[in-house]
């Protein structure tokens, strides 16, 4: 488990497309992997990525973008102990709360982020519109609070 680097870029973009469907590509990653403002870690299988969580890191606030797992490797624990990882790290860099967007019917996604001490902020409502389901604004904040 690693912070990821401009190096990571291609591996970063590969398991990104193989999650999502509107997936960032690596030169698009590659622009940001390194620069204060974002922050991505990754866990890795041997060499291989096979996980990873990328934010926006904008005073001393770090706004999730995306967190995935390979799906061959999921319900291991893996997400848990990257998100924990993250959160190490993020306080180490000054942040004092981490905040997200989770789709309503995003059990295991959902299950992570309580597990790790997330909690509701806010509520959109119907905001994706290929589902039609709600998003939940999860908020984590160092002090415990969140
Ligand atoms: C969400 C995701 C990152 C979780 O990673 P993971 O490695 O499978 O999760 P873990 O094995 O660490 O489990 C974390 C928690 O979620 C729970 N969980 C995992 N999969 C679950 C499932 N299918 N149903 C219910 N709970 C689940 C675990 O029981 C665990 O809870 P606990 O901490 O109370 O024991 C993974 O499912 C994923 O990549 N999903 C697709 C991408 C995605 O939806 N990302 C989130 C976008 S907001």
């Amino acid at each position: 488990m690693r912070l990821l680097g401009p190096k990571d870029a291609q591996a970063l973009a590969d398991l990104e497309a193989a999650v999502f469907d509107d997936p960032w590509d690596a030169e698009k990653f590659s622009g940001l992997l390194g620069k204060d403002r974002f922050f991505a870690a990754g866990a890795f299988d041997g060499q291989a990525l096979c996980a990873y969580l990328t934010a926006y890191n904008l005073a001393g606030e770090l706004e999730i973008v995306n967190v995935a797992v390979a799906s061959a490797l999921r319900g291991r624990g893996i997400g848990r102990e990257l998100l924990r990882f993250c959160l190490r790290q993020s306080r180490l860099l000054g942040v004092n709360r981490v905040v997200l967007e989770v789709r309503s019917g995003n059990t295991p996604a959902r299950a992570l982020y309580a597990g790790c001490g997330f909690t509701q902020a806010g509520l959109r409502r119907r905001y994706y519109a290929d589902s039609g389901e709600d998003a939940l604004i999860l908020e984590w904040t160092a002090d415990g609070t969140g």
